[in-house]
Formats: structure tokens, sequence, C-alpha cells
């Protein structure tokens, strides 16, 4: 049950085992006084096993034994986990008592099946508050939302106010995922959620810029876990936040480097396109209950053609785009109205007249776009009386969109504002009618 270390090299070690070899993803443990954990990455010749140095010990060397466990990484699961702050295997991060006792463990690999004969239910809409994202991208249960922009233009300011409004809106149970994003935004969440007092609905895990790219790599398999088991366990309605994703995407290829595979076009990981489904598919619904997925895609250099851009923005079915040239302008939420959609905004999903509001509205937002173009040439005065009109109604929507927002209040002073979906549409409609 033991095998020696053969090689170490940044953060993958060579270990040989002459007989019984170990699972793939299996945990090892290295006799050594740290007991640092291994886990299986691949085999090579089916007796070395290429092993991932999961809490990046620098002490380990060469001809070190290493015992078998025949476990996988489990965390902990369950009531028990409700309002804690957790990292990829489960370990507080908050100072508190580590999770033990009954507990039910899950395996973080062990990937449930995305149910295919799942039916779909009337689609049920929550009202998150914010106007400009009830108007254009209606969060319907069960499906996911992205929240896409590059440094800077409010993706986490965003998510900090949605997580507060649908949490005190119902009566679902919030997961958040920190992916490779700041410490300090983390902190910022669980002092935020303190506060309004929903932390008794939120349990947060946590793998940060700080950790290594394995542990990055993982924890949103660690938060899906925990989601799985509260929508199959407990038959809950589950809302899923995770910031970022791209963090996800980046810290696989970091890993795939070190692995030394050859990368695809695009200069990613080659296998990125799997590991985003997979994560993406158990962040899925099924009879049990349902996981509403809000997640933030980082765009480098704010080229929103990069291939991890373009390939999780697929996964979702609502696109909200932040903008440094809205946010330059004063804009708050800073969205690019006409760049932002959603194949839910359908007469079906949100009825006739949300629909029809919205036909009209991005028809006006396109016509403002040009008439800009046109104004910028000759002037507001030679536009004909309707395009003028036109003109200062989508100039009016624009402001409209604009919101202050409650989790800001503490650091602008300026009251958060919330909004019903009525008192939404109501003030659409006394603009453009
Ligand atoms: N709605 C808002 N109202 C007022 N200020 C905001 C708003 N959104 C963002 N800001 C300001 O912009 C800063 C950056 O926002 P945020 O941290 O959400 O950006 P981000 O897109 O998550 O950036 P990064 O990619 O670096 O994580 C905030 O600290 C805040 O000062
Ligand atoms: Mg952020």
């Amino acid at each position: 049950m033991s095998g020696v270390i053969k090689g170490v090299k940044e953060l993958i070690v060579k270990v040989q085992f002459d007989d019984d070899p170990p699972e793939l993803n299996e945990l090892l443990v290295v006799n050594n006084p740290n007991n640092t954990n291994l886990m299986v990455e691949h085999f090579e010749d089916n007796q070395i096993a290429y092993c991932l140095n999961l809490n990046s010990d620098l002490t380990l060397k060469t001809g070190q034994e290493v015992r078998r466990t025949s476990q996988m990484i489990e965390i902990p699961v369950g009531d028990k986990i409700i309002g804690r702050v957790l990292d990829t295997f489960g370990q507080p991060l908050d100072g508190l008592d580590q999770i033990k006792g009954n507990v039910p463990m899950k395996n973080i690999l062990n990937y449930y099946k995305k149910s295919e004969q799942y039916k779909v239910s009337k689609p049920q809409i929550m009202e998150t508050g914010i106007k400009v994202i009830d108007f254009f991208t209606p969060f319907v249960k069960g499906r996911k939302v992205g929240i896409i922009g590059g440094a800077g233009v409010g993706k986490t300011v965003l998510t900090m106010e949605l997580i507060n409004n649908t949490s005190k809106n119902s009566s679902s149970l919030s997961i958040f995922s920190g992916m490779g994003e700041r410490i300090r935004e983390g902190h910022e969440l669980w002092v935020t959620l303190r506060e309004n007092d929903l932390l008794k609905n939120t349990a947060l895990f946590f793998a940060q810029t700080n950790e290594n790219p394995i542990q990055r790599s993982l924890i949103g398999l660690s938060a899906a876990t925990a989601a799985e088991y509260f929508r199959d366990n407990d038959k809950k309605d589950v809302l899923f936040f995770a910031d970022n994703m791209y963090r996800f995407v980046q810290a696989r290829n970091e890993l795939s480097t070190v692995l030394e595979q050859v990368p695809n076009e695009g200069g990613y990981g080659a296998t990125f396109f799997s590991d985003v489904k997979t994560l993406q598919d158990r962040l899925s619904s099924n009879d049990n209950g349902s996981i509403t997925s809000i997640q933030t895609i980082y765009v480098p250099a704010d080229d929103i053609t990069d291939p991890a851009v373009q390939m999780i923005q697929n996964e979702m079915d609502s696109i909200i785009v932040l903008s440094r040239k809205v946010a330059e302008q004063g804009i708050r939420p800073a969205v690019d109205l006409n760049s932002t959609s959603s194949s839910l905004l359908t007469p079906e999903i949100v009825g006739d007249r949300h629909y029809l509001l919205s036909v009209q509205v991005q028809a006006l937002l396109k016509k403002y776009e040009s008439l800009r173009a046109i104004i910028a040439i000759i002037g507001e005065s030679e536009l004909s009386p309707t395009d003028r009109s036109d003109y200062n109604k989508a100039k009016k929507l624009i402001a409209n969109f604009a919101q202050n927002l409650n989790v800001m209040t503490k650091l602008t002073g300026v009251q958060g504002e919330y909004f019903t979906l009525e008192e939404t549409l109501n003030s659409i409609e006394e603009i453009i009618v």
C-alpha cells in the first residue's frame, strides 16, 4: 500500500508504486512530519503516479515514503456548513471550529450526472430589485446568469447586491464560491452578509489568489458539491454565486503548464472545454430541486473574443455585460444595454407586457446609438422631430436604468434602492409611451 517519491518539480510529485498502485484522484499521504497530502493526477507506465502537491509543501524530498488512503477529497456538507467559510478541503477559514462529528461527507470529484429527463416546470421568475437586471435579464429559477466585464467595472459589487437582494426575498439557500479573486473581497462579502443577517442561509467557499492553482481549480467543485447536496438531499432551491469563473479556467491552465501539457489554440490547456462543461453541468437542476447560478466572468484585457470568455458565456442563459465606457460616464451599474442579452426574455416567460416593452426599448437603444453618430456630425437641432423625440426617450431610459445599490450605502453614504418589477415596468412605460 505504499510508494516512494522519485522526483519533485513545482507542484508535481512523482511517486513510484511497485505493486498495488492507487486510483486516479486518490489521496495519498507522505510519511513525513507534515503528513503531506497528494492527489493522483495521472499515471505513466502504470507505475509512476504523477501527483499534485495539494498544499504546496516545499519540504518534500525524493526517497520519502507515500501511503495510499483509498479515499478522495471529501468535504462536509449539510446544515452544519451554513453560515461557515470553508476552503477547498472543507476546512474552516472563519476561525471557528472544524466541522466534524455526525456530518455527511461528499467526494468533490464524484460527478452527479445531469438529469436528462428533468421536466422543466413553469418558469419561475425571481425579482432582484435591480431595474436593469429584472428588465433585460430576468432571473429564472434553475437558470444561469453571467456577469461579464473587464477589471474593476463592478462585477463583484453587482454580485454582492444580488446575493443581498435575492437572499432577503427567498427561502433559498445561497452558496458562494470565491475563485481566485482578491482575499479582501472575500472578507468584505462575509462582513456584508453578517451585517445584513444573511449568513444564516449562506455557505461560503474560498480559494483566492493566495492559494495554489490546484486549490483554485478545485474550489468550484467543492462549492458545487455543497450545492448538489442541498438540492438532492434537502430538496432545496439553491442560489449559486461564483466570483470568478474565468479564474477557474486560469487555474486549470496554470496546472496544465506545470504538467507540461500542450496548449490548444488560443493558448488554453487542452482540456479546458471539458473542464468548464463538467463544472457547469453540475450546476444544474433536477427533479429534487434547482440550482440557479450567477457567475462573474472576467474579460482579460477587455478582449471579449477570448476563447475562455466565449466558452463560459455559451453556457449562460443570460449575459449582463458591464463596460468601462459606461462606468466612465458615471452610470452604475455600468451595464452595456446593447450587448446585454437573455434567451429568457420571451412572452412565455416574462409575459406580453414585459416582452413588448423590451422590444421597444431595445429598438430605441439601437436607434440612439446611430443617432449619436449623426449628432456628432450635424448636431441635435438638425434631427427630425420624431428622431429627436426618440433620442430623448433613449437618454431618459439610460438614466432610468441607473440605480444606487444597497451594498454600496456604507461606502458612498447614498441610500440603496430596490424597485419591484412592477415599478420598473411602470417607469419604462412612462418614458416611452
Ligand atoms: N454599483 C456601483 N456603485 C458605486 N460604485 C461602484 C459600483 N460598482 C462598482 N463600483 C466601484 O468600482 C469598484 C470596483 O468594482 P468591483 O470590485 O465590483 O469590480 P470587478 O469588476 O469585480 O473588478 P475585478 O475584475 O478587479 O474583480 C468598487 O470598489 C466600487 O468602488
Ligand atoms: Mg471582482
